[in-house]
């Protein structure tokens, strides 16, 4: 795991990029997985701007949502499959039917999230996935004591997730959806490399106990320790609560330039 502290959000969504767009580079048919919210927003808005400065193109790479409300009709706003094309995919090159996400709206919602497991296979796993975090350490939609094996099926929100996410839904938390359908934590942890975004104070606990805590299903984002290849990159609020902040910026500042992101 590499933990990348930057001095604010901005710079936080560049080095995020940064890493977007080597990985892009490397395999122009790289296969995303793209988180909502609000952390990969500037990151989002940073790839923007380097696809119309013909930096990188996304012609030839798809895209795969993490998880998405239940229940929210389709052209719903905060739809995540809405949103996402709202705050990335419509702003960069993703070829025709390129970006898929977990169908929230079946009347078979155990089925449908088998055949996103099998979409994400046939494309041949997600390369590099790009997460978020939610304050009590939710990855996706996994809230605490989802199974560290889990694959894509449905899960009921917390209090603290509606809540927290109850400023998309006019500040109304009865507006949330109470049920979701997330890739579960085995689904993410077999994407090629991890990309966690986190950015201000509220999430300084959630970050420290992702990285630094034990393991366990209570805080979901600490299944991470559990794979080779992670890249935590908060801005200095997020990273207050990190016992060894100094070691991962001298690491960072001591990098060999051979070794990349
Ligand atoms: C939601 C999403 C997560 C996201 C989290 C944090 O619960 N399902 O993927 O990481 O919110 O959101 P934000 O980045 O807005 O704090």
């Amino acid at each position: 795991m590499e933990v990348v502290i930057t001095e604010s959000p901005r710079a936080a969504a560049a080095t995020a990029a940064s890493v977007v767009r080597g990985a892009l580079r490397a395999d122009p048919s790289l296969v995303l997985g793209v988180a909502t919210g609000s952390s990969p927003l500037l990151m989002y808005q940073d790839l923007a701007v380097s696809v119309e400065r013909n930096e990188i193109s996304f012609s030839q790479a798809r895209a795969f949502l993490l998880d998405e409300y239940v229940g929210l009709e389709a052209d719903h706003p905060e739809r995540y499959g809405v949103f996402i094309e709202r705050s990335f995919t419509r702003h960069v090159d993703f070829g025709r039917s390129a970006v898929f996400g977990p169908d929230g709206s079946s009347d078979d919602l155990a089925d449908a999230c088998r055949q996103y497991e099998s979409m994400i296979a046939s494309a041949g796993g997600i390369g590099l996935q790009i997460l978020g975090i939610g304050v009590d350490g939710h990855i996706g939609f996994n809230e605490p004591m989802s199974s560290l094996s889990s694959r894509t099926r449905l899960k009921t929100l917390t209090m603290a997730t509606r809540v927290a996410n109850a400023r998309f839904f006019s500040d109304n938390v009865d507006a949330v959806p109470r049920h979701v359908v997330t890739q579960g934590i085995g689904t993410i942890l077999d994407a090629g490399h991890l990309l966690l975004i986190a950015t201000g104070g509220n999430k300084a606990e959630a970050i420290a106990r992702a990285v630094e805590g034990p393991l366990t299903s209570m805080v979901p984002a600490s299944a991470l320790q559990l794979h080779p290849r992670v890249t935590i990159v908060v801005d200095e609020s997020a990273a207050e609560h990190l016992s060894y902040a100094d070691y991962y910026r001298e690491t960072f500042n001591s990098k060999p330039t051979w070794q990349t992101l």
